[in-house]
């Protein structure tokens, strides 16, 4: 502690230098015996005490006091002005310019001594107070960090599970690609044919009609002509090309359009999630382009069983609710293909409904359920039962992320060991003002 005393008189500065002695007191005196000094010597040190006697040679100590204030706080540096004036006014005005506390002169030791005592405990909680608050506004400060850097671990893990469920996908997508891809292709070729055939049957007829158009034509002598081309026409089966046709380009259209569907669903759930847009969306369609991603995946095990409600919209941010039932359907899948001693089929039961303030899905399969230990841990980061490798235990937690931070609804679990599982979840209709929007 740095103790200066203002005062005169070097009796009273040697009888308090000698009380604080007594005191056995960790610190260090400084003296100044006039007011000039007093000021210099505070513009120039960081006092935690000021013993500054009023009637001084030059400067008021009043005055002095007033400085003191002008530089240093009430609770920075401590005042105790002390007086043989037995005036109330001058106690007063001291006061008023920011003294904490004052003594009477002649110095009694234990008055000051239990001053000082005071203080020294006072400074003590002071530096114990600042101390923490340095360390609050620290660990405040490491936690905004901190905070920032989960924000980022959160996004990157959620657009990496995301592409790694496209990862493991990408080989049933392309498959379900291929698949009308391949009867497109074969259509085109067979219909390359018929307009082959068929350009020949015209290109035919219009060389009767030219003959026809010559007066000097007799018309039985076009007659071979005709059975010529009617032949052909039996040879060439137009009667079942002209049947077949119509039929062909309806088959092409709708396998082009599956192949545009599913990749337009690929685009939508790669992209999403780095969007925060929640648009006003039908659940069921999500639901429904969500089954496409995953139909390789699903359809030689599992039977899907739809029962959609009416009117079932809310405000969705439609890749990251996507990416909460593909979770949910994979791990249903995924459980019902891990039952080794299953033999038939496992079944996979979509319901959909809503009341006035939420839309609800309940996603339920017939595969092993989940352990009673296990139900209340699914949804913590990095739960998972399967294989290292297989999976990331991700899935669930990210998807209450979305729906619970983002969306402002709730998802749960019902399960029994060997009774299979129902994941439901809800989302309020009009939860467009989530903060996610808002920014
Ligand atoms: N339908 C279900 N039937 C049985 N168990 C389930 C089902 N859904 C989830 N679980 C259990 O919950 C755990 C956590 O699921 P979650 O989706 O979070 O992670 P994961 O599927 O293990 O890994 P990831 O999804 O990251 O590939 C699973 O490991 C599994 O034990
Ligand atoms: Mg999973």
């Amino acid at each position: 502690m740095k103790i200066l005393i203002v005062d005169d008189s070097p009796f009273i500065v040697k009888q308090i230098e000698g009380i604080i002695e007594s005191m056995e007191m960790k610190c260090d005196i400084f003296v100044a015996e006039s007011g000039e000094k007093a000021i210099e010597m505070v513009s120039q040190n960081e006092f935690d005490l000021v013993l500054l006697d009023i009637v001084l040679p030059d400067i008021n100590g009043l005055e002095v006091l007033k400085f003191i204030r002008r530089v240093k706080d009430y609770g920075e540096v401590f005042v105790i002005v002390m007086t043989s004036l037995e005036s109330d006014e001058v106690l007063e005005e001291s006061f008023n310019r920011g003294a904490n506390d004052f003594i009477r002169k002649p110095i009694k030791p234990i008055e000051l001594s239990s001053r000082l005592r005071a203080i020294v405990r006072m400074k003590n909680y002071q530096y114990l107070y600042k101390m923490s608050l340095e360390d609050l506004k620290e660990k405040n400060n490491q936690l905004i960090e901190l905070t920032a850097k989960l924000k980022q671990t959160q996004d990157f893990l959620v657009q990496s599970e995301k592409m790694s469920a496209i990862g493991q996908l990408a080989a049933g997508v392309a498959h379900e690609i291929n698949n009308p891809l391949g009867f497109v292709i074969t259509n085109i070729e067979v219909l390359q044919k018929y307009f082959d055939k068929i350009v020949d049957i015209v290109n035919r007829y219009s060389n009767i009609i030219k003959i026809l158009n010559d007066p000097e034509t007799q018309i039985s002598s076009i007659r071979n002509l005709i059975n010529e081309v009617e032949d052909l026409e039996r040879k060439y089966k137009i009667e079942f090309i002209l049947e077949d046709i119509p039929q062909l380009l309806k088959e092409t259209q709708e396998g082009l359009q599956r192949v545009s569907q599913i990749v337009q669903s690929l685009k939508r759930f790669a992209r999403s999630g780095l969007e925060n847009k929640k648009t006003f969306e039908d659940l069921n369609d999500i639901i429904e382009e969500t089954l496409l991603i995953a139909r390789n995946e699903l359809k030689y095990d599992v039977e899907v069983i739809k029962e959609y409600g009416e009117n079932c919209h809310a405000y969705i941010n439609r890749g990251e609710i996507g990416q909460v039932v593909l979770n949910i359907l994979m791990n249903a899948a995924q459980a019902i293909k891990g039952q080794q001693d299953r033999t038939e089929k496992g079944h996979i039961y979509i319901k959909t409904w809503r009341d006035s303030e939420y839309v609800y899905c309940s996603i339920k399969d017939d595969g092993p359920g989940i352990k009673r230990i296990y139900l209340s841990r699914i949804f913590e980061p990095f739960f998972t039962t399967k294989d290292v490798g297989k999976g990331t235990g991700l899935g669930l937690s990210i998807s209450y992320d979305i729906i619970v931070n983002k969306h402002g609804g709730s998802i749960w679990a019902e399960s029994e060991e060997g009774k299979g599982a129902n994941f439901i979840f809800k989302i309020p209709v009009n939860g467009q003002m989530t903060e996610e929007n808002e920014n």
